[in-house]
């Protein structure tokens, strides 16, 4: 996180290696070992000619090399021999990616692995290919894979040991397919709920992403199985000024390092292999053409030493979109001098001719290329593809989903996030109690697409032909967990008009039921398909909530979505909220044990729900955004605030104190603060640790997050919790574009316990 600190780091090293200075007892000069890998890699790569290279930095989609069209290829898919042939043989492309728009049984990703590493082995070098897939939420495009919540989901749990074992988790089962690079995580930050991808990030702030990403891409890289993580989308991607995806956003260069950079620095030096560049632009210059970020941030300052792929298209996209090139050679031409090592081309063989030719006319040079394709037999070597040669484990070692099953489930309850539980005739609505019916309906209450959310059977998840058999949706779980006979349900879509409503009320008052569970939200969407022109929360479900609310029935809105729609206007008419975001195959179980009360909630929003459609601030807003509170809607007054959500038990915060009042700059500062649950049930509560810098060269943020922590505490108990936070933690980027940490008074905050401590200009 901290750029000027990393560089005197380094500085400070290569100054030992340098003079052979020694210390902590080496008795002798050290000089940088040549790893065996890398002597393997550059004794192979010099057997390679340039068509071996360009080819290796090449990357088609599944689709490419199928029978039937790239974008619709023929059913039972199968693979075209002479598209094999040509494109793995003829051009030794070295990547392919996707899933052909299907989820496939583990035989058949089996049959496709075998036959393009089969086919890969006929070239002269016979590099194994590299195979990439979006397993964003446990392994997607495979049949009755574990899937859990999606990354949104993972960030309510505040609980970076999940996050881990979700990687872990796909990497073993993704792997056991014959895959070894997974398109995960998204490291982008929630900070503007219109972006339609939203729900593939961990939250709005970035340490928070930090922590979390930092977590799972040690799952997915340290599962016991050869698997490479991909940070993505390299980087402010999420914060364009449209919304939209893929559309202009404009960061100046100290807010992209001050927010933006460090989830993906903490990654990297997690020991990410390999980094996707986002396909937008940042400033006028589409990230993709931007040696400035590509090359001088990425590699030569913050030391990145593995593979950087281009998104979808997006060297082509240079000319038939940014219009910053005049045909695709010269855009060709500009991604490689920006520093890409392999281009998701995906459909045809375009770029590799336009490199070949660019190397061999000396525009480019052969040692730029080799670069890059040492970077991707690095990476191979690491996979193990050389051992193995691609081919996937045998079928008999595929793990059981027992495996897994546990851990997404457990992931899915503590995502399930209670927002809101008023008292109606002197008792809380939730959890539901007594024997008499409950309604449920809703237009995402009976879909385990709504639940799973993009990137699950398909692309855009909306095929229920692809779900994972078996796992039940909402309206399923609820007739599991009460009797089955206590529960009504009326089927409404997406799109259901005022009859329906009449309907759900006129059954209300016949049936009259004791409670209403209403699911409301989004239906499945990924990257541009989710573009909206409103977060408002839709008109016919308002229309809904303000129907059965006027029945006089206590209503309960569970929101199964991507991102907080906006819907301030009938919150009034919901007695509890409960925000389940995209919980998966496993997340309907989760809602319905938080709606009985088997589970004690445990969520915490990971961003700050807006209460206006464009008045949306995140928590880290500043000073003069709080100013006229009480007069203006443009202060910051959202919904739900970060890191908000209620449990079943309430726990109070006392007693915040630090172990001193004044700090060195060197000085760590240990804060303590004690939780008194006073309800009867043990609550896993979220200590959030918010610096205040009081006076700041740069407009402070009135709250920056700087620890969290998970703790239980149990029924009528009181428990003292403590946070560690380095001092050198508290700073920021400032006019000099340097980080740094400016001696004064700062608050310390958790909950609402506030002390100020003094930081001084002093080193111990
Ligand atoms: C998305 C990436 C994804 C890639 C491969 C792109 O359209 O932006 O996030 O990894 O497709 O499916």
């Amino acid at each position: 996180m901290m750029l000027t600190r990393n560089a005197t780091f380094t500085l400070s090293l290569a100054f030992l290696v340098a003079t052979g200075a020694c210390f902590l007892g080496c008795s002798e000069k050290k000089v940088p070992e040549i790893s065996e890998d890398s002597k393997f890699v550059d004794s192979l790569l010099a057997t390679l000619t340039l068509e071996d290279k360009v080819g290796e930095m090449t990357q088609l989609t599944l689709g490419a090399i199928g029978t039937g069209l790239p974008s619709k290829l023929t059913e039972p898919q199968h693979l075209d021999t002479a598209k094999v042939s040509y494109a793995l043989v003829k051009y030794r492309v070295g990547s392919i990616l996707n899933c052909g728009n299907h989820s496939h049984s583990p035989e058949k990703w089996h049959e496709f692995i075998n036959d393009i590493q089969t086919a890969a082995a006929k070239k002269a070098s016979g590099i194994p290919v590299l195979y990439g897939i979006d397993a964003i939420h446990g392994p997607t495009y495979t049949q009755n894979g574990i899937l859990g919540p999606q990354q949104i989901g993972l960030g309510a749990t505040w609980n970076p040991e999940a996050a881990r074992t979700a990687g872990k988790n796909t990497a073993v089962q993704v792997h056991a397919l014959g895959i070894h690079w997974n398109f995960s995580p998204v490291l982008d930050l929630a900070r503007d709920p219109r972006w339609p991808r939203f729900w593939e990030t961990f939250g709005e702030d970035p340490y928070m992403v930090a922590t979390m990403g930092r977590a799972i891409v040690d799952g997915y890289q340290n599962s016991g199985v050869p698997f490479a993580a991909t940070l993505k989308h390299f980087f402010g991607y999420g914060f364009s000024l449209s919304g939209k995806d893929r559309t202009p956003a404009w960061i100046p260069e100290r807010q992209l390092r001050e927010y933006f950079l460090p989830p993906f620095q903490a990654a990297i030096e997690a020991g990410a292999m390999s980094i996707m560049i986002n396909s937008g632009e940042i400033n006028g210059i589409p990230v993709h053409s931007n040696k400035a970020l590509l090359t001088d941030l990425l590699r030569d300052e913050l030391g990145f030493e593995g593979l950087l792929v281009t998104d979808w298209e997006d060297v082509k996209y240079l000319f038939t979109r940014h219009m910053i090139a005049h045909d695709y050679k010269e855009a060709t031409k500009m991604a490689i001098e920006a520093g890409i090592d392999m281009a998701m081309v995906p459909m045809d063989l375009e770029f590799t001719e336009h490199l070949l030719a660019l190397v061999k006319e000396g525009t480019i040079s052969e040692e730029r290329i080799n670069q890059s394709v040492r970077r991707i037999l690095m990476m191979k070597k690491k996979l193990g593809l050389f051992e193995s040669l691609g081919f996937p484990p045998p079928l008999t070692a595929y793990p059981g989903k027992e495996n897994f099953e546990g851990s997404a489930a457990r992931a899915a309850l503590e995502s399930i996030t209670l927002l809101k539980n008023d008292t109606v005739n002197g008792k809380s609505v939730l959890p539901i109690s007594g024997t008499k019916d409950v309604l449920v309906t809703g237009p995402t209450a009976n879909s385990l697409n709504a639940l799973n959310g993009g990137w699950t059977g398909t692309w855009q998840g909306d095929d229920p032909a692809f779900n994972t058999e078996g796992r039940p949706t909402l309206v399923e779980a609820m007739e599991m967990r009460f009797e089955a006979n206590r529960i009504q349900h009326i089927e409404l879509e997406m799109e259901f008009t005022e009859n329906e409503v009449q309907r759900v009320v006129r059954s209300i008052q016949r049936r009259r039921p004791a409670h209403v569970v209403l699911g409301l939200g989004e239906m499945p969407y990924t990257e541009f398909v989710g573009n909206t022109e409103d977060i408002d929360l839709f008109e016919n479900q308002k229309e809904l909530v303000r129907a059965v609310h006027a029945t006089g029935v206590p209503v309960i809105g569970v929101f199964i979505e991507g991102r907080p729609r906006v819907f301030d206007d009938i919150e009034p008419f919901l007695d509890a909220v409960v925000m389940a975001y995209l919980p998966g195959d496993y997340g309907a179980d989760a809602i319905a044990q938080v709606l009985d009360g088997t589970y004690n909630p445990s969520g915490r929003l990971p961003f700050t729900w807006p209460r206006h459609t464009s008045a949306h601030m995140t928590y880290d807003h500043k000073h003069t955004e709080e100013i006229h509170a009480n007069s203006s809607i443009s202060a910051f007054d959202p919904q739900y605030e970060f890191g908000f959500g209620l449990s079943y038990s309430a726990v109070e915060y006392d007693a915040l104190s630090t172990d001193q009042t004044e700090y060195n700059l060197d000085d760590t500062i240990e804060v303590t603060v004690e939780l008194r649950n006073i309800g009867d049930r043990t609550s896993n509560e979220l200590v959030a640790v918010y610096s205040q810098d009081r006076v700041a060269s740069i407009t402070p943020s009135v709250d920056r997050l700087r620890h969290f922590q998970r703790v239980f505490v149990g029924a009528g108990e009181t428990v003292k919790a403590t946070a560690r936070i380095a001092v050198d933690e508290l700073g920021f980027i400032n006019r000099n574009i340097e980080y740094t940490v400016e001696p004064g008074a700062f608050g310390i905050r958790i909950g609402n316990q506030v002390v100020e401590i003094e930081v001084k200009n002093e080193n111990k």
